[in-house]
């Protein structure tokens, strides 16, 4: 295991909305394995109030990869069951290399096919409660929802006020996919991430009116969006502060000023796109959705 965190993990929607009741769910994230995974192992008062989701790595992603690796990853995690298996990426890589940033050129289409298959195999013989996908743009979305028998419960995706996702989010409510935001906060100190969300001046003038911090603006719109967010912090007062958004709402003005700023992705997939690869441009990757 490479390394254990604590993160607050926070699933704001309707559905998903009783977590968010629950004051202090703390997690811990679980990285690398012989899965290659990323398991989820939550520590919490009441273990009823947790979600455990896991997600299928680039380099499983074959049909006949994708069992073992949940059995692994349940391995890891001690647990008979997860809450939620994701596809990680739309691509496949080398068997049996687990790294990132990834070899550009390992990358290969993923069959959609013969993958999905298993994912919904792995819920029919009871290993996870529901499968998803994730990082899928609405072109893929729609190639695994033709041949699924089970459809795709969550696309887990990008998500702030500055990558508001509203195309993939017409699509999704409109198809019966839960769309789940990563990055609510912009994901500082990741790779991908950076501080321009928590540093927007629009969402800045509108903190500081409400009384309240950018992140909980983020958040609280999140939820007024109807969006399940996993938001991280290792901080304890800022996970709590990250839960103090029940009881007070934004203005439609708000809502307005945080709906009009410009779009632009964060996380760009730029590790997966090369110009002799199988995606040689973001556009591409991302099937125009940029
Ligand atoms: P920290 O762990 O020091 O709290 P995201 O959820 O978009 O992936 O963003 C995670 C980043 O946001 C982490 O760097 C985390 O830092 C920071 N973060 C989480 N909650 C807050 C908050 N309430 N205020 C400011 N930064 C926060």
């Amino acid at each position: 295991m490479a390394f254990i965190a604590n993160i607050t993990c926070l699933f704001f929607s309707f559905w998903l909305l009783f977590f968010a009741c629950f004051a202090g769910v703390l997690m811990g994230v679980v990285s690398g394995g012989c899965g290659g995974g990323r398991e989820l192992v939550a520590v919490a008062e009441d273990w009823a109030c947790t979600f455990i989701t896991t997600k299928l790595w680039c380099s499983n992603a074959y049909g006949e990869l994708v069992l073992p690796q949940l059995r692994r990853s349940l391995q890891n995690l001690k647990m008979e069951y997860v809450d939620l298996f994701l596809i990680h990426w739309p691509l496949s890589l080398k068997p049996g290399r687990y790294e990132f940033p990834v070899r550009k050129v390992e990358i290969s289409p993923m069959d959609f096919g013969s993958v999905w298959a298993a994912m919904e195999d792995c819920q029919r013989l009871g290993l996870t409660k529901s499968i998803g996908v994730s990082n899928f743009s609405c072109k893929k979305l729609a190639d695994i929802l033709a041949l699924a028998k089970i459809p795709p419960a969550v696309n887990q995706v990008e998500f702030n006020p500055l990558w508001n996702q509203k195309k993939l989010r017409e699509y999704c409510k409109a198809n019966g996919v839960l769309l789940i935001g990563y990055s609510p906060l912009g994901a500082s100190g990741t790779l991908w991430g950076s501080s321009r969300v928590l540093e927007n001046e629009v969402l800045k003038e509108i903190a500081k009116a409400k009384g309240k911090t950018v992140a909980q603006i983020c958040l609280k719109w999140a939820f007024e969006e109807g969006v399940g967010v996993i938001v991280k912090s290792f901080n304890v007062e800022r996970m709590k502060q990250n839960l103090e958004i029940l009881d007070w709402s934004l203005s439609e003005e708000e809502r307005k000023r945080i709906g009009d700023l410009p779009q632009s992705r964060g996380c760009t997939g730029e590790s997966f796109v090369s110009e002799n690869g199988t995606f040689k441009t973001i556009e591409e990757f991302w099937d125009g959705e940029v």
